[in-house]
């Protein structure tokens, strides 16, 4: 039997961030408190100075790779991305040799999304105390700084946690976003998470816990505060098989129309990328129920927060 992985030094504190699962609720709330602080005010700042930070994506991303780069360098890191670089498995490199290759380079900080589960937690593992993993995605199973900026985007516009019902929409079965954002949202005391999808994406019955599961979008959304749409994975084939686009948007797309079942005051959310006029209408998306540019700025400030207090983790271990 392994080790359990460690992801909290002895302070608490993040030594990686692989999975918002065994995370507590005043880690999260502290994380959150800083990404508002840096969502208020974008400040530069020197916490990341000195440190080398690599974005190794092995899939597709705009936003997270994006706003990963932006977190790192106005924070005063080195920033270095090596897009397909897991791909150097096709040339008979392993990961864990990447890994190590980077390391000897000084990496300090791997922000790594792949397609297969685990990569987060063995790289993190065979670098333990030389170098940090944050996760940006690590198959269907979980995005952990995703999940912290929804709630951080929920908590600014709601105010607090504890009297929300939360819907969460469309492909949930193969969705990291979704994951994650339950995971988060039930650890900061969300009392009704709803999980809304047609059979052949509803997840099984071990996965969201407490969470309710409701198989018609109309009934789902019902009075809801937050509706969260999802993304259609259509790489991630398999559940979900093929999907007809007409009849999912007729019935779980997100129209003006069904945004009406939400409370009034609903706000509608999307992780990107869209697709417009199946899961989402444009009507909606640029809407003024539409808070899904903001999730985008807190992309920034969220990782903001996770890079500053893992450099504090590795400065407490330097002294
Ligand atoms: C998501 C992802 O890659 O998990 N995008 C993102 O990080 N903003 C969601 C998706 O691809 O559907």
């Amino acid at each position: 039997m392994s080790e359990p992985f460690a992801q909290l030094d002895a302070g608490g504190r993040l030594r990686h961030l692989v999975t918002l699962d065994g995370l507590g609720r005043e880690l999260l709330e502290a994380l959150l408190a800083r990404a508002e602080a840096f969502a208020a005010a974008p400040a530069r700042g020197d916490a990341l100075s000195g440190l080398t930070v690599a974005n190794l994506f092995g899939e597709p991303s705009t936003r997270t790779r994006a706003s990963f780069e932006l977190a790192a360098l106005r924070q005063g890191a080195i920033v270095l991305n090596l897009d397909g670089a897991l791909s150097s498995r096709a040339k008979g490199e392993t990961l864990l040799d990447t890994a190590h290759t980077l390391r000897a380079m000084g990496v300090d900080v791997l922000v790594i999304r792949d397609s297969e589960p685990g990569v987060q937690e063995s790289i993190a593992r065979a670098l333990d105390g030389e170098a940090a993993v944050v996760s940006a995605g690590e198959a269907h199973l979980s995005h952990p700084t995703q999940g912290l900026l929804d709630a951080l985007t929920i908590r600014q516009c709601k105010g607090a946690f504890d009297r929300l019902s939360v819907a969460i929409v469309g492909d949930v079965a193969r969705s990291r976003v979704a994951r994650s954002a339950h995971r988060a949202l039930a650890t900061l005391g969300v009392p009704d998470i709803r999980v809304v999808a047609p059979p052949a994406m509803m997840p099984g019955d071990a996965d969201f816990a407490g969470a309710r599961r409701f198989q018609s979008a109309d009934q789902g959304i019902a009075g809801a505060d937050v509706v969260m749409m999802l993304r259609i994975q259509h790489e991630r084939a398999g559940s979900g098989g093929s999907v007809d686009l007409a009849s999912y948007r007729r019935d779980f797309g997100l129209t003006a129309a069904r945004l009406r079942h939400a409370a009034p005051a609903a706000v509608v959310m999307h992780p990107g990328p869209m697709n417009r006029g199946v899961e989402i209408d444009s009507e909606v998306a640029d809407g003024p129920q539409s808070v899904i540019r903001r999730q985008v700025a807190n992309g920034v400030a969220v990782r903001m927060a996770v890079l500053a207090q893992l450099a504090e983790a590795r400065r407490m271990r330097a002294r």
